[in-house]
């Protein structure tokens, strides 16, 4: 097989961290194909076009994408259709990528980065799966329209919840088998108790459950659900949700670490090609200074030799070695205390080398 990644660096800090993430691939020695290309700003720059036609070609040719961040405030004010984001959805609709992973883990290092109690973070460790493509966010039809309600002409907003069984099974297959790479419990999050696209969620995670008997699948209702994840988090090991409900968990789920230069993500499609970037922007801020942290976007490389290339242990080595240094001391700004050391991007990037 071959193992071929299109290395998107984007705008901002990305070229900077992706650096570094493309250096950690490479001493692994996997026979790993690398091809670099354009996305977001430095892609309108070129070409005037966020998602050029050179990338879209190399995007549909890899296994797996590699990705910085694209965005900044150099193109702001560009129409909507030539923004560096249109860039970012127009490469998730073409490569089909309905499944985004998104794990929240808190390093024992790390401990003090979250607002939450040290009793309540402390080993956390849980893996959100998002359904990425169906869902109210895209259902027809839609709209803001005047109408006349109860003998009066007023605007009426309306948006249509819908989901497929082949959209739930599908998005339903990846979380159980990813609950199977892990600690074997999925929860799956809906509101039956009012929605019937969401009884319908619940009935075919249920239909699937027995293909996976070695994984314990339990309901939850998403308001509750809100509550359990900052009340009681450690009690999830996968938890898998539709598009709305997954959003907003998924963001809630990751600020449970603190630390946005830690987190990465996934998005997959049925083959388990895909796509993996931080779950950070491109940090206008800080670019070109060298002090960004490269460890969301070398977990997310990780991600990738684990989802789309199925090699376990390069994925483990990995993220073993993102534990060490931190186990050194070794901080970027964004995770700097007192008493660590205080790195580059590069010099992260070069400890987890030699890690
Ligand atoms: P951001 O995530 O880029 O930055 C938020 C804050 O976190 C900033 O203070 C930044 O310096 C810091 N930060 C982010 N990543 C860091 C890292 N690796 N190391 C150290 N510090 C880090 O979010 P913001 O400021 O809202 O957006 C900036 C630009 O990024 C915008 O143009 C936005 O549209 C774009 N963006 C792109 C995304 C993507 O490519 N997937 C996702 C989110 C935002
Ligand atoms: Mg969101």
């Amino acid at each position: 097989m071959t193992k071929k990644i299109c290395v998107l660096p984007g705008d901002g800090i990305g070229p900077e961290i992706t650096a570094e993430a493309v250096k950690v691939l490479q001493a692994l020695n996997l026979g790993l194909e690398m091809e670099e290309g354009l996305l977001g700003g430095c892609a309108v720059d070129a070409t005037g076009n966020p998602y050029p036609e050179a990338t879209q070609k190399l995007a549909q040719e890899a296994d797996a994408v590699l990705l910085g961040a694209v965005g900044g405030p150099k193109w702001d004010n560009l129409p909507r259709e030539q923004r560096p984001e249109r860039g970012l959805l127009g490469i998730r609709k073409q490569l089909g990528l309905f499944a985004n992973l998104r794990p929240a883990i808190l390093y024992p290092e790390l401990a003090n980065a979250s607002t939450l109690k040290p009793e309540v973070v402390a080993g956390l460790d849980i893996l959100i799966v998002r359904e990425l493509t169906g869902d109210i966010y895209f259902g027809q039809p839609r709209g803001i329209e005047v109408r006349d309600v109860d003998g009066q002409q007023q605007r009426f907003g309306f948006n249509t919840m819908h989901y497929t069984e082949s959209e739930i099974r599908r998005i339903g297959r990846v979380a159980f088998e990813a609950a199977r790479k892990r600690n074997k419990k999925l929860c799956s999050v809906d509101k039956m108790n009012v929605l019937e696209t969401t009884q319908l969620w619940r009935d075919v995670m249920n239909e699937l459950a027995p293909e996976y008997p070695d994984v314990e699948l339990t309901h939850m209702l998403v308001d509750n659900a809100a509550m359990q994840l900052v009340k009681a988090p450690k009690q999830f090991d996968v938890m898998v949700t539709g598009n709305m409900f997954g959003d907003i968990l998924s963001d809630e789920a990751s600020m449970l670490t603190g630390s946005i230069g830690m987190l990465p993500s996934a998005s997959l499609d049925a083959n388990n090609k895909g796509l993996y970037e931080p779950s950070h922007g491109s940090a206008p801020d800080i670019a070109g200074k060298g002090v960004a942290n490269p460890l969301a976007t070398i977990l997310s490389a990780a991600m990738m030799l684990r989802y789309t290339f199925n090699l376990e242990e390069a994925a483990l080595t990995v993220e073993n070695a993102v534990k060490r240094v931190l186990a050194q001391g070794y901080r970027t700004g964004d995770i700097y205390e007192t008493g660590t050391k205080r790195v580059g991007t590069r010099e992260m990037g070069d400890a987890v080398l030699a890690a």
